[in-house]
């Protein structure tokens, strides 16, 4: 079930490429190239999951759509950028050479800043067409929301953190906190977005909020955990990528089996604060199970 919906969700992406045809195609050839590359698609699957289950009957495929474009190309360009030797140097990504290797460090670049500002083109556009307030000031709402996600104080500021602390003594504070933005963020935006554009209430994006927060520290967690004992092919990225750049991470500071009990237990509450709201959330419960057990 979440595999046709996968695909929907990949061709609904493709639909929003730039096409590889003019002087400037090199960047746009590598930053699609890094998005078909694949990648287990979380973000979309949420925040199209949340959506259905929220607004029912009032589904509209083309208003999410651009969201869903939008939020997969904010975490490609996060990875792309990510992996360049000035970060986390990294040479594969999705079971492919990374970016930089593929294509050059200046294109890997250039290919990070297009899909971070790809992203906000493609919903601005689809809002110049919207007539309903109603729907536009949500779809304003949504926009907000992705932008803070995904700035200083989103994925951004985390990614500051993360690299300023390679070497350095980490505070369990301090942790939580690069992981709430660096990862937190886009998932958190995923779950309220969804929400947002459904017509949720204030309690309900409260919740999902809520919701997001506590997937988001689990998944970094968990990503935290496979780094050391992962196989690296079937992750489809360096494994011991921590330890080479002296990140130090929460399961260093807890060990591995506190590690997996809060995995637990942050996936327990996420699924308690969603039982309060409106709509079926069976298929977010299952990609949740998935997302906390994954292997890859
Ligand atoms: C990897 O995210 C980066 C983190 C935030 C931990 P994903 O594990 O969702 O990566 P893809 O999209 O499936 O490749
Ligand atoms: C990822 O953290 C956070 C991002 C915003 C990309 P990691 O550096 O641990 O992610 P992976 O392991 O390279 O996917
Ligand atoms: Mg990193
Ligand atoms: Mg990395
Ligand atoms: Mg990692």
């Amino acid at each position: 079930m979440n595999k046709e919906n996968i695909k929907k969700i990949e061709e609904l992406i493709e639909s929003f490429f730039y096409t590889e045809v003019d002087l400037n195609k090199k960047v746009i050839i590598a930053s699609n190239e890094a998005i078909k590359n694949g990648g287990k698609r979380l973000r979309p699957l949420i925040m199209y999951e949340i959506y259905k289950a929220v607004a029912g009957d009032e589904y509209k495929e083309d208003i999410i759509a651009p969201y869903l474009a939008a939020i997969e190309m904010i975490h490609t360009f996060s990875l792309i950028h990510d992996d360049l030797p000035a970060m986390d140097n990294d040479r594969l990504r999705r079971g492919k050479p990374t970016t930089w290797v593929s294509h050059g460090e200046d294109m890997a670049i250039l290919a990070g800043d297009m899909l971070s500002v790809q992203a906000f083109e493609i919903i601005s556009n689809k809002m110049q067409e919207v007539d309903d307030i109603i729907v536009l000031k949500r779809m304003t709402r949504a926009l907000y929301k992705l932008a803070r996600a995904t700035g200083g104080f989103g994925m951004i500021g985390g990614q500051c953190v993360d690299v300023e602390y390679c070497g350095r003594k980490m505070t369990e504070e301090v942790i939580r906190y690069t992981y709430a933005l660096k990862t937190g963020a886009l998932l958190q935006a995923s779950f309220v977005i969804g929400g947002i554009l459904a017509g949720a209430n204030e309690v309900e994006i409260e919740l999902l909020k809520k919701a997001g927060a506590y997937i988001g520290e689990a998944f970094q967690i968990r990503d935290d955990y496979l780094d050391i004992v992962a196989d690296e092919k079937e992750l489809g990225k360096p494994t011991h990528s921590d330890e080479k750049n002296e990140k130090i991470t929460y399961v260093n500071i807890v060990g591995i089996d506190e590690s997996l009990r809060r995995v637990e237990s942050l996936s327990a509450d996420a699924k308690k604060c969603l039982k309060e709201v409106r709509g079926n959330m069976n298929s977010i419960v299952e990609i949740i199970d998935m997302m906390v057990n994954r292997t890859s």
